[in-house]
């Protein structure tokens, strides 16, 4: 199991180096991050590169048994790249621009930036390719955390070139923005720009487009660095670490050209059980890679520094956190960073080694975490077990949240998160699936679920159509399958890609005010729970009535629907159903698809499965401060190696069962 973190020795004098490898083997760290921020100390003027310093920190790591995850430190390029070149710089909507002093102070599309990463790059893998600690290259950081999309003129001619690839001649692109609209209309491809502030809301198809080509630049950033890499040390694989909680990029189409899908994740502090959306992450982190092992590159042993208030794990919690993401998949638990910063902006960033050094309750709970996953290095060869697959799609994410939709209140995850928590909380596991282009990829799921899925092409519907025909269950929630994949509507009534599918046709929206309830009821009149956000004026085309909105702009209105179509059933969530009713409709979607959960699970008890050829382990992770006892027989690897018939867990404890196939 990969454990350590983000190793920034430049940080330190030199002298400290020999007590970090010591730490780190008191810790059992297997693998840090090297120079993620550190092309000022190699390159500290325009072609004079310094690696002696690089050298003798690899070499320590090396003869400690450290393995390294070598960055190729383009994640911020030095003050003189801006000082000789300020056209590298990023310019914002409002054409300001973002100067030198933080960090990843570029513009993705500069040929300048582009030339001089790929030129350290190639010094690196010349240098270290031959070097016994590298395991891994890290290209980058982070693609597109800071700078997701840069307005400047470079980027303009090349969101121009990229639009004339896409769409050819301008005519096509004026038919796929709808520019007829407020005289937008372009007689020339040179007369386009990126969507910059505008005196009211610009165009979505431009938005749209503009989105994905920015996510195409950061990728073309990665991929050319990558290349430089694969050439000099083909044996070595190369990631760079995704934010799979955030719209940054389309990580679907990054995603094909890692060797390696990493990601980072933190906790945000002010939201309640925030271990659901951890879960939620990590599957679709899983999902990323193909359902295959992944590596959580980073997260954090207490608090962070950038959010509002910085709350500090409480005892546990870490190793609790780590072995989530380890349960859904990750082959181990990395951390930003080793050593807290003593200087800049992240000083007061937790880290392995805190500021309070190694006499500390922290270090100590870093030391058991070493512990626990060398224990579970059995689990390395195995893959997790899902019951339901759920698509999510990073365009339809752009596409829900532009300007001048319905109601500010739709935002893309909310459903995404509330069904999978339902589903966790019900003992079941949740793969994260891209959009289909044929029924045959969603064919081993008996339910599928499509949660606000707002761009949905005639390709994808027609899947997801043959695929209910075919005996599937698929439901889908309230602003899904509106627009196609230029974000033009679906005519005919909503949700026009799914209308068939579902046996609805929706004649208005009717979102609710802010904090405007509905409530719910049963087909027997009885209540059923309230909802809110959302509400639709529904017809029966073929389906029937599950839910009933009992008041509310639209009363006596179906609000949930059940479809019967060939071998299969369509469901549709029309509005934002609470947490209970979700609950509940789930449990019914989820007995009619004959999906059932192989153990009965606890309030607060997530439950997860990885299957090997041998065993299978089964992560039982207490989140309650409550005692609990689950049912599931096996051997503990964290515990003494009896087995047992069921798990006695302490609050907050976690236990990891192993099941041999033979018994
Ligand atoms: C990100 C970055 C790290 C660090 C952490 C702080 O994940 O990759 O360099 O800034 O955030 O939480």
């Amino acid at each position: 199991m990969a454990f350590g973190g983000d190793y920034n020795p430049e940080q330190w004098p030199s002298a400290v180096w020999a007590d970090d490898v010591t730490l780190m083997r008191e810790a059992g760290v297997t693998l840090v991050s090297v120079g993620i921020f550190s092309w000022a100390h190699l390159e500290p003027r325009p072609g004079e590169y310094e690696f002696g310093w690089l050298d003798r920190v690899l070499d320590l790591l090396g003869e400690a048994g450290v393995d390294v995850d070598l960055a190729t430190a383009t994640a911020s390029p030095p003050p003189w790249l801006a000082r000789l070149y300020p056209e590298t710089l990023p310019v914002d909507r409002d054409g300001r621009t973002l100067w030198p002093g933080s960090r990843q102070a570029y513009c993705p599309s500069s040929p300048v930036f582009r030339a001089r990463a790929a030129a350290l790059t190639e010094q690196l893998a010349a240098r270290y390719a031959g070097h016994p600690a590298l395991a891994l290259w890290h290209v980058g950081n982070e693609y597109g955390c800071h700078t997701t999309c840069c307005w400047c003129d470079t980027s303009a001619a090349a969101f121009r070139g990229w639009l004339e690839q896409r769409y050819r001649d301008v005519d096509a692109l004026n038919e796929a923005w709808g520019t007829s609209f407020w005289s937008q209309r372009y007689g020339d491809f040179s007369e386009v720009l990126p969507p910059r502030a505008t005196p009211t809301f610009g165009n979505p198809g431009q938005e749209l487009d503009f989105r994905r080509f920015s996510s195409d630049e950061h990728l073309a950033c990665f991929v050319a660095e990558r290349d430089v890499l694969r050439r000099v040390s083909p044996h070595v694989p190369v990631t760079t670490n995704f934010m799979a909680h955030t719209e940054v990029v389309d990580y679907w189409t990054w995603a094909r050209e890692v060797d390696v899908v990493s990601n980072d994740h933190y906790l945000l502090a002010h939201q309640p059980d925030n271990h659901l959306e951890l879960a939620f992450c990590a599957d679709v982190t899983r999902g990323l890679a193909g359902g295959q092992p992944w590596l959580l590159m980073e997260h954090s042993t207490s608090a962070v520094n950038w959010q509002p208030r910085n709350v500090a794990k409480r005892p546990g919690e870490t190793i609790r956190n780590s072995l989530q993401h380890v349960a859904r998949g990750s082959q181990g638990a990395l951390f930003f960073q080793w050593r807290q910063s003593r200087a800049g902006a992240e000083k007061y960033h937790s880290a392995l080694v805190p500021h309070a050094g190694a006499d500390s309750r922290l270090w100590r709970e870093v030391v058991d975490l070493g512990v626990t996953l060398e224990r579970l290095a059995p689990v390395l060869a195995s893959t997790v077990q899902a019951d339901v697959a759920l698509v999510f799609d990073w365009q339809s994410w752009w596409a829900t949240e532009q300007v001048a939709t319905p109601s500010v209140d739709v935002t893309y995850r909310d459903r995404a998160l509330a069904l999978h928590r339902a589903l966790l909380r019900a003992g079941l596991t949740v793969d994260v699936v891209p959009t289909p282009s044929s029924p045959d990829e969603l064919a081993t799921y008996p339910l599928v679920l499509a949660p606000t899925l707002h761009l949905v092409s005639q390709p994808a519907a027609d899947a997801f159509r043959a695929y209910v025909e075919g005996g599937g269950s698929l439901l889908v929630t309230y602003f899904s399958g509106i627009a196609d994949e230029r974000d033009h509507v679906h005519l005919g009534g909503y949700p026009g890609a799914f209308r068939d599918v579902l046996g609805v046709r929706v004649e208005e929206f009717c979102p609710l005010l802010s904090g405007e309830q509905v409530g719910l009821v049963d087909t027997d009149g009885s209540g059923a729970g309230t909802a809110d956000v959302w509400a639709e004026d529904l017809h029966l085309a073929g389906a029937e009535a599950v839910l009933t909105y009992a008041d509310g702009p639209v009363p006596g209105t179906p609000a949930v629907t059940r479809h019967r179509l060939g071998n299969g059933l369509g469901w549709y969530v029309a509005t934002r159903t609470d947490d209970a009713s979700t609950a509940a409709l789930l449990h019914r979607v989820c007995s009619e698809a004959g999906v059932t959960a192989p153990y009965d699970v606890p309030a607060g008890v997530e439950l997860v499965r990885r299957a090997g050829d041998e065993a299978t382990y089964v992560f039982v992770l207490n989140h309650s401060p409550e005692p609990v006892t689950v049912p599931v027989p096996g051997v503990d690897l964290l515990g003494d190696g009896v087995s047992e018939q069921e798990v006695r867990l302490s609050g907050g404890g976690v236990a990891v069962i192993r099941q041999d196939r033979s018994g």
